[in-house]
């Protein structure tokens, strides 16, 4: 695990992480999962892919500690839990075009007008995130919050990333899609959720 200090101040990192010495092979195919939560993707996705290397950055400290504890006690070698503010990690951690895909499921919708600012898809880190995928890299985002799939969409088809549904589109689920933590309970419940799926041209 990488720890940010307590003040969330960021690692001082003067050059990428070697992904290759930490993952052999499959860093050829390197992924990343912002807020993992309580890990249920992370977890299936590097159990059903022990080809493929992600790397979980999750905010909050208890989170990331458990995640990285069961992904270690399951012997997934293929998957990297750091603890941090993904937004100030990810530019650090990842050279332009690195990723293969990245994953971001649920993120806080934060509501309130004055909170809009802490939203994780603004226009921001939309230039970041398509600017970290390789070409024909996907971008998955999923969440509950109609208004926040719509606004993503535009923010990262600005960006430069192709809807695979169309301008403004959604995705609909994949039969064999791994769901979050999150989206095991939606699913359930039948509680809509918004998909998107775009890629780097
Ligand atoms: C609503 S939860 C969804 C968790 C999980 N993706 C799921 O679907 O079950 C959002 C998660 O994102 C994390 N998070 C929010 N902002 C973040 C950021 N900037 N960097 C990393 N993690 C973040 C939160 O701590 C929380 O665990």
């Amino acid at each position: 695990m990488i720890f940010t200090g307590p003040d969330e101040s960021p690692i001082a990192v003067d050059r990428y992480p070697d992904w290759r010495s930490r993952f052999g092979e499959r860093a050829d195919r390197l992924e990343l999962e912002i807020g993992c939560g309580h890990g249920g993707f992370a977890l299936a996705h590097a159990r059903r892919w022990p080809d493929r290397a992600l790397v979980g950055i999750e905010q909050r400290r208890a989170f990331a500690v458990d995640l990285a504890a069961r992904a270690e006690a399951r012997g997934l070698g293929n998957l990297l839990v750091l603890q941090g503010d993904a937004r100030r990690l990810a530019p650090r951690l990842f050279p332009a075009g690195a990723l293969a895909a990245i994953h971001v499921h649920f993120p806080d919708p934060w509501w309130k007008r004055r909170h809009l600012p802490r939203r994780l898809v603004d226009g921001g880190m939309a230039t970041l995130l398509a600017g970290l995928l390789r070409p024909g890299g996907l971008l998955d985002l999923r969440t509950d919050v109609e208004r926040y799939a719509v606004d993503a969409a535009a923010r990262l088809e600005a960006a430069g990333l192709r809807n695979e549904a169309g301008p403004g589109g959604f995705a609909p689920a994949a039969p064999d899609e791994l769901p979050s933590t999150r989206e095991r309970r939606y699913l359930e419940t039948g509680q809509p959720v918004w998909r998107l799926r775009l890629r780097r041209p």
